[in-house]
């Protein structure tokens, strides 16, 4: 099988092994991945090599942002794309539903949103540092991604409370994670199956 919507050669990049490892578990009947360690701004790709260039779930671990985006600019071919997928702090703050279960997180812990918040860039941030570093923004789209179906809210309440390693959620103590299950659950618990959905930003550059 092949990945990548149609792309002929895939280069699967993060920094953790762990994650690499992860990803090429997952992948493992794809054909045309390659899984490479490299940094957001250390890539050790060749200049002008890249067509496309997903950066998904990435930027807000990125504190220079303007040296991550000289990279892009630097591995993508002329005229190459550069997308960037991640929540803003307008994504973050959206209240919780029956699909938004990221929401209740911080409807029932006012705490975490200021955390959140902070990590996040703004549009505003990602368009000036895109012009910046001679990347032309060409679009930018709000998204709904699914997470995941859980069939019944024993898989989700399952699901969220083995969610704490990478997950804001490891802010919480057990207890608090605990309650803030219960609060889920008594928001959803009528409307099975679970369609969980994420909101996201994308902006869609161009190497000029
Ligand atoms: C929220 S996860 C997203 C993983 C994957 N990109 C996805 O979309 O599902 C963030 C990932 O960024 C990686 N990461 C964080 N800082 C990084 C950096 N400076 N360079 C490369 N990878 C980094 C982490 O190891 C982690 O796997």
């Amino acid at each position: 099988m092949r990945g990548g919507s149609g792309a002929q050669q895939v280069i699967a990049m993060d920094f953790s092994m762990e994650m690499l490892k992860g990803a090429k578990e997952y992948c493992n009947d794809v054909d045309n991945i390659i899984f490479a360690q490299g940094h957001a701004v250390n890539k050790n790709l060749d200049e002008g090599e890249i067509d496309v260039l997903l950066e998904r779930a990435l930027i807000h671990h990125i504190s220079d942002l303007e040296s991550c985006f000289h990279e892009a600019n630097r591995i993508l071919k002329s005229n190459g794309k550069f997308i960037i997928q991640d929540r803003t702090p307008e994504d973050c703050s959206l209240r919780g539903s029956t699909t938004h279960i990221r929401g209740y997180f911080f409807q029932k812990y006012p705490k975490l949103i200021d955390k959140e918040v902070k990590r996040r860039y703004s549009s505003e941030q990602v368009f000036s540092t895109l012009r910046e570093t001679g990347l032309n923004l060409i679009q930018e789209i709000t998204y709904w991604e699914t997470r995941k179906i859980h069939e019944q809210i024993d898989q989700l309440k399952i699901d969220l409370l083995n969610r704490t390693g990478r997950s804001i959620l490891h802010e919480l103590t057990d207890q608090e994670l605990e309650d803030l299950v219960e609060f889920i659950e008594q928001n959803v618990e009528k409307l099975e199956p679970i369609k969980e959905e994420d909101r996201w930003t994308i902006w869609i550059a161009e190497k000029q």
